[in-house]
């Protein structure tokens, strides 16, 4: 670990050296000074973790040193050493954003559970801090990998709306970033410092639904004990992310609809409507506007939450970001895995640019996450990865779909195979010559497109 710094200023030099024994032998790092001037000027060129005044000292006194610090460094903790007596200066410090203080004489333990309460509140300030700079680096508009021309024209639409309070509605294959765009719209508004929540109305049992989302009383019902609060109340101030919209009962969703109107919640077992201050984003892998027509979604929600539509394109539509997905997931696997990765063989890459991702982007996270598991080498080879013939669920057509598309292969291969000949090409596919000549008519098929081809062919071989 690294050690803590901690500023002293006393022009007691007794006291000075007493300190730096001490708080070096509880493992501090320890910068001293005798005189205000010179403690500012060390604030300003070093940073500290914690700083440790006298109240009293030769050149300025204990409360400016104390409000220079604070300017110079906000989040730095102060502590302030009193002389026995002089309490009314301590709760003026205490007003002035010290954390606190302590009385001389003091013992170790006494300097030991004061320093480690001030530190602890700082690391954790440091932490969220830390945090929060993380999340907004994620999901910053510019960390989003998103290359071809139709993500820019999507984030530039997010750009636009993301200021606004606009209620958002994300289409998309699954899999596609529906929840990253939502939350890059969320750490991109105004709300970004608010709560974001996020619930899939799909896990949800219908009859929770209502306490879920509205909160209830205490009372409301049988099992409720104490009252609770809702997601709504949670994401004051912030973004409440629908997720699955079209997955909420029917019920619901009118109750849903005047909670988005009126901005406010009933909570279960309430006599009164709570104000709500909640920018709302849904999204569905559905077709609402279908789920609309089979009267399973309701006409007016469906409309108040199309206020503004965005879609998120399938990754097939969008090859130029494979690259830059597949090296971005490559390295977090790799950091998370503990495992040295060069890259992606321009191979292996092209592989990924041709296969058909029905899964979408998670898809190619796992594809990735599994290669980086499995391999013992430090580059993706191809051989690991998979082809777009190895059918993995959403690649595999109706059976009649693929009959068609067999037998229309079929008979290309065959009249390819004699050249057009009709006869030879019956008599390889066991069919009498009139049915054969059906099924070529059937696929609009010509004899003689084979033998085009075959000329060609041979041209270009001789
Ligand atoms: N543009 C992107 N850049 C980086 N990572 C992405 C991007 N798009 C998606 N991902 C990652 O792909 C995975 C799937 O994304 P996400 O959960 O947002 O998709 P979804 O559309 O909400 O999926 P589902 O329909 O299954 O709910 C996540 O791990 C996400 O971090
Ligand atoms: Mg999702």
């Amino acid at each position: 670990m690294v050690q803590e710094r901690i500023l002293v200023v006393d022009d007691d030099e007794g006291l000075l050296r007493l300190l730096t024994m001490r708080l070096s032998a509880m493992g501090f790092d320890v910068t001293t000074c005798m005189t205000g001037e010179e403690a500012l000027a060390v604030a300003k060129r070093e940073v500290f973790d914690l700083a440790l005044t006298d109240l009293r000292l030769p050149d300025l006194d204990g409360l400016s040193v104390l409000e220079e610090l604070r300017l110079i460094h906000p989040d730095l903790p102060v502590l302030l050493l009193t002389a026995h007596g002089s309490i009314p200066n301590a709760v003026e410090a205490m007003q002035k954003g010290a954390f606190g203080y302590l009385t001389k004489p003091f013992d170790d333990k006494e300097l030991k559970t004061t320093l480690e309460k001030a530190l602890a509140q700082q690391r954790m300030s440091r932490e969220i801090q830390r945090l929060k700079l993380l999340v907004k680096e994620l999901y910053g508009l510019e960390n989003v990998a998103a290359r071809s021309p139709k993500m820019q024209a999507l984030l530039e639409q997010v750009a636009r709306v993301a200021e606004s309070d606009a209620t958002i509605c994300i289409s998309g294959e699954t899999g596609t970033g529906k929840e990253v765009i939502a939350r890059v719209i969320h750490c991109n508004s105004k709300r970004a410092r608010g709560p974001f929540i996020a619930i899939n109305c799909g896990a949800i049992p219908e009859s929770l639904f209502e306490s879920e989302l509205f909160g209830h009383v205490k009372g409301a019902f049988t099992s409720a004990q104490s009252s609770k609060r809702g997601l709504f109340q949670m994401a004051e101030g912030g973004t409440l992310f629908l997720d699955e919209i079209g997955e909420m009962p029917l019920n619901l969703q009118v109750k849903l609809l005047r909670a988005i109107q009126e901005r406010e919640v009933m909570a279960v077992g309430a006599e009164r409507p709570t104000k709500v201050n909640v920018r709302i984003i849904t999204s569905t892998n559905k077709d609402l506007s279908a789920a609309v027509r089979a009267g399973a979604f309701r006409e007016d929600l469906y409309y108040r939450i199309q206020v503004f539509p965005i879609t998120v394109p399938p990754l097939r539509e969008r090859r130029d970001d494979i690259p830059l997905l597949a090296q971005h997931f490559l390295q977090q696997s790799a950091r998370r895995m503990h495992k040295e990765m060069r890259g992606i063989l321009p191979a292996a890459m092209q592989k990924l640019m041709l296969y058909s991702w029905p899964g979408n982007v998670r898809e190619l996270e796992n594809v990735i996450e599994k290669v980086v598991v499995l391999t013992n080498q430090d580059m993706i080879t191809p051989d690991l990865l998979p082809t777009s013939t190895e059918s993995t669920e959403g690649q595999v057509k109706p059976l009649t779909e693929a009959k068609e598309e067999f037998e229309r292969n079929y008979l290309k291969e065959v009249l390819q195979l004699t050249g057009g000949n009709i006869s030879r090409a019956a008599q390889i596919a066991a069919r009498y010559r009139a049915d054969f000549y059906k099924l070529l008519k059937k696929h609009g098929l010509h004899p003689g497109d084979a033998k085009e081809e075959k000329d060609t062919d041979s041209a270009e071989s001789a």
